[in-house]
């Protein structure tokens, strides 16, 4: 079933399209796509599903949620990222953000993500302990992951955007990048993990756990391309991680078209009011 989008105005999108070309240099320049590839991924992976809190909409800028444990870091990218957005009042910091997760990959040589912009920003943030714990198994992750409402194919396939980046012992405790070329989004993430333990890279122990699973595992070995033919063919990675990175980015933001009809219907009738 489609999605279904807010409206925004010629000169929103025309914002969006600026402060994508802005980003795109400043990325670069400044060479923190890992970095903001997190961001933009830890604040879009706070929904719940259930009491739909959470969510890209902007909430992690705010000191309460840049202090959780899972967020340590994340103050240099909101810091970073403050001079470009001052450029762009118009745009939400929630559709600001997550353009800068979709800008990240695609510079680095991941897929073209679309984006839907119309995100609001949102006052509450979430609740800590939503975002997942680097020492735990396969259950843990389906639990979190789960709690956002997504996929095994999601888990394993976001998993993938550690082809980007390394850990920090400052931040999180652990040292080391995934890959041998961590400022490159390729599916080398799924081949070093299969490959085993290697002298200067790093699996966590939720990484090393898509191993061991009878859905996960195959999934990995699909990613890695491991049997095809085609050496280094990504197709398969790319295509399952652009739908699912879509999925993290609009967690609690688009409406399936069949509520939107709903809502747009109850709103002509003046029973409650939208922004739709
Ligand atoms: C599956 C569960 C996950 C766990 C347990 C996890 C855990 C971690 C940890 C511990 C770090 C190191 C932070 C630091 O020390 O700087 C990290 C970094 C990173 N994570 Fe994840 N992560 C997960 C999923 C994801 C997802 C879904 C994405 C994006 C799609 C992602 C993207 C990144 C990136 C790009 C970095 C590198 C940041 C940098 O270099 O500054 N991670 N992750």
């Amino acid at each position: 079933m489609g999605k279904s989008y807010p409206v925004v105005s010629d000169e929103y999108l025309k914002a969006v399209e600026k402060a994508k070309r802005k980003l795109r240099g400043f990325i670069a320049e400044k060479t923190c796509a890992p970095l903001m590839l997190r961001l933009a991924w830890h604040s879009a992976g706070t929904y719940d599903v259930v009491s739909k809190t959470g969510g890209p909409f902007g909430t992690i800028r705010n000191q309460a949620e840049l202090a959780h444990g899972a967020n340590n870091g994340l103050d240099i990218a909101v810091r970073l990222l403050e001079p470009i957005k001052a450029q762009f009042p118009i745009l939400t910091y929630a559709d600001f953000y997550q353009l800068a997760g979709v800008v990240a990959v695609e510079i680095t040589g991941g897929p073209e993500i679309p984006f839907h912009p119309g995100r609001e920003d949102k006052p509450e943030p979430p609740v800590e302990g939503r975002l997942p714990d680097a020492t735990k198994g396969c259950d843990h992750l389906r639990d979190v992951f789960g709690h956002m409402g997504l996929s095994d194919q999601d888990i394993v396939a976001l998993s993938g955007g550690h082809t980007l980046g390394r850990c920090h012992k400052e931040r999180s405790g652990f040292e080391g990048a995934w890959t041998p070329n961590p400022l490159i989004f390729d599916n080398s993430y799924f081949k070093e993990l299969l490959s085993g333990d290697k002298e200067g890279l790093l699996q966590l122990a939720s990484d090393k756990a898509l191993l061991t699973d009878p859905v996960f595992r195959p999934l990995v070995e699909k990613y890695a391309a491991v049997r095809t033919l085609v050496l280094n063919d990504e197709e398969a990675f790319f295509a399952d991680y652009t739908e699912a990175h879509l999925k993290l980015s609009e967690l609690g933001y688009a409406l399936k078209f069949l509520e939107n009809l709903l809502r747009l219907e109850e709103r002509s009738c003046g029973s409650i009011k939208t922004r739709f």
